[in-house]
């Protein structure tokens, strides 16, 4: 997590810096800090706040920062609190030399246990400050061989610094000595240069830079780069200059901006019924011929014929998603399917089995575990003899030019557009349309669904987008009714079955990391083992009923509850059995394979307005970022 982004040019930095910070702030919101080149004097101007950017613009209000050449960063905290001292930008002894990063620099504690034998003294808790103290060392050590202060110095001196660095990072460096260079560099971390009117820029995320360049260069893993306003020279790790052709932003990847909303989270909601239409236009073709759908995955799907087993990693809400592909995939293609945490899956992968599809599902495409994962199960496939056991990769990911996007060769691009709120909403629900497109697909290819049966669960799909405009308007008014009544509360359960019962996972997990209050997810007939003892009047259970094989059992679970003197809120359509709830979210009838469509909306809302009815700060809340970049 934590977002960084440079500038040099000719125009002043400040302004690009500030709003490059602002759209970067839901990659870490714990201070905020930008370091600028005084023109005048050569010398460094850093300043930093804890907490939110407006803390830093505060600070900024009344002084005049007039440098052209500056850095910038929003920090989610890894190694240190949130205070101003582990704010960046980090300095070296001098102050002559300013750092931004993103990542971890795992062996931070060893290189900075040298350094301080050295008598370097340290004013941070972070593993970033070793990078400062190293690169003023080595170029040190390079004037001695009568280097002369430029920027190919300074570009010589970090690439000597990163390649004792272990982990994964993007940084960004100023050095008073070449006062009109940036030198950047990214091991498995995000970073995009653009190439704006008189200034040239990089940045963790392209809406950083969106307002003041469509034209970008994404710089590839392990690469490093020197910005100057004349121009961009790109090394790969061997030294090699890079040259590589700009390529233009996308509408959808330059605008942010929260309607007559709220909050982002109560937009990225309404936003659903389009995330359906697009997913209906984008991924189902009508084979004029026979009159048949066909999911239209751009890549070659022939390697799906071997598939045997399908293996699937993510972390937080993707994982939801993917658990309900699981089921998708098993139950209506009959093809056995595991779901991993990337963060097991790393370090505890299953034994190898042939003809095996790993699946990465990760939204931002950065999520860390996600990416190691995946990358120890290429590795661990493709250095197998045995051709059966060769590596079968997609990812399902909302940020095809991320890392994961370059890592898999096959995407499936859930197309929801960009997502702000922390709290992932149209995105799991676009996650969860590309697996249904997997499950068709499988079903098709398999034969293990007739043609009827996969053309009704298109039908199902079609319907989708007016039926969650539907769900919107009357849920949106009924659930802040309903918040208002529930806000202080401080346990809820959730309950589902089967296909539903990841989506009891999602709204527990909604719950808690927007509401700051305790909520657990259970499968409804495992709550007898254990979760039963924590019911009393005080704890609510919300409990998703879709008529469908587990309907009866799931309403004699919710049954259960009630005699534990629980009130009970029923997410399901009106009809026989749903009397038993004290409240009921009304669902419009659907056939069980599409209810958690329609199920996830209301839990959706629910958690929303909870969280504003505390006060919270919905999308940014404490503790959490947007995308994980760090193990
Ligand atoms: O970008 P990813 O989909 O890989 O992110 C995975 C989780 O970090 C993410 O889903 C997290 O759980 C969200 N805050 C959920 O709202």
């Amino acid at each position: 997590m934590c977002g960084i982004v440079a500038v040099t040019g000719y125009k002043k930095a400040l302004p690009l810096l500030l709003n490059g910070l602002e759209k970067l702030e839901y990659r870490g919101y714990d201070s905020a800090g930008i370091a600028v080149i005084e023109p005048e004097t050569k010398n460094i101007i850093c300043n930093k706040a804890e907490g939110k950017l407006r803390n830093l613009i505060n600070n900024l209000n009344d002084k005049n920062i007039s440098g052209t050449v500056g850095i910038g960063h929003t920090r989610w905290a890894t190694h240190g609190k949130p205070e101003v001292k582990n704010a960046h930008p980090h300095t070296d002894s001098s102050g002559n030399i300013a750092v931004v990063q993103n990542g971890i620099i795992e062996n931070f504690q060893d290189l900075k246990n040298k350094l301080e034998i050295e008598g370097v003294i340290f004013n941070s808790d972070t593993d970033t400050e070793v990078i400062p103290h190293l690169i003023q060392r080595e170029l040190n050590t390079l004037s001695k061989l009568k280097l002369e202060n430029n920027g190919s110095t300074l570009l010589v001196a970090v690439r000597n610094v990163i390649s004792d660095l272990e982990g994964s990072y993007a940084l960004a460096v100023l050095w008073s000595g070449a006062p009109t260079s940036l030198v950047v560099a990214r091991r498995q971390a995000p970073l995009i240069i653009g190439l704006g009117e008189g200034e040239f820029m990089c940045a963790s995320d392209t809406p950083a830079i969106a307002n003041f360049t469509n034209i970008i260069l994404p710089l590839e893993d392990e690469e490093i780069a020197l910005l100057t306003p004349l121009g961009i020279e790109i090394y790969d790790s061997n030294n090699e200059r890079q040259y590589r052709n700009p390529v233009s932003l996308k509408v959808s990847e330059q605008i942010i901006d929260k309607m007559n909303f709220k909050h982002f989270m109560l937009k990225e909601i309404y936003d659903q019924p389009g995330t359906a239409k697009n997913w209906l236009e984008n991924y189902l073709i009508k084979n004029s011929e026979n009159g048949q759908y066909q999911i239209n995955y751009s890549f070659d799907t022939k390697f799906f014929e071997s598939i045997e087993r399908i293996d699937i990693i993510a972390c937080g809400t993707s994982k939801h998603a993917a658990m309900v592909g699981s089921f998708l995939l098993e139950q209506f293609s009959g093809i056995p399917t595991n779901v991993f945490y990337a963060s097991e899956f790393r370090y505890s992968p299953p034994p190898l089995l042939p003809n095996t599809l790993t699946i990465g599902v990760t939204q931002s495409g950065e999520t860390a575990d996600t990416i190691a994962a995946i990358d120890m199960e290429i590795k661990r496939r493709s250095s197998s003899v045995d051709k059966t056991f060769k590596p079968n990769l997609i990812a399902i990911t909302n940020r095809k030019e991320s890392s994961i996007g370059r890592q898999v060769p096959n995407i499936i691009d859930i197309c929801a557009g960009i997502e702000v709120g922390v709290a992932a909403t149209k995105t799991f629900f676009a996650q969860l349309l590309s697996f249904y497109g997997l499950a068709i697909k499988f079903a098709q290819i398999k034969g293990s669904q007739s043609p009827d049966e996969i053309g009704k669960l298109i039908t199902e799909l079609i319907k989708l987008p007016p039926l969650l405009e539907d769900l919107l308007e009357k849920h949106n008014q009924s659930s802040e009714k309903l918040a208002h009544d529930f806000f202080n509360i401080k346990d809820v359960i959730f309950l589902g079955r089967g296909i539903n019962y990841p989506i009891a996972l999602e709204g527990a997990l909604k719950l808690k990391e927007i509401s700051y209050i305790h909520a657990a997810g259970y499968p409804a007939g495992e709550m007898k083992h254990g979760p039963i003892a924590l019911l009393d009047k005080k704890v609510p259970v919300i409990s998703i009923a879709s008529p469908g094989e587990v309907f009866d059992k799931v309403i004699s679970n919710a049954q259960e509850a009630k005699a534990r003197d629980s009130y009970l809120i029923g997410i399901a359509p009106e009809c026989n059995g749903t009397e038993i709830f004290d409240y009921l979210m009304k669902i419009p009838s659907s056939n069980e394979w599409v209810s958690p469509l329609l199920n996830i909306v209301p839990l959706q809302l629910l958690s929303y307005h909870i969280a504003a009815h505390r006060g919270l700060d919905v999308d940014q809340p404490r503790n959490l970022a947007k995308s994980v970049t760090v193990e």
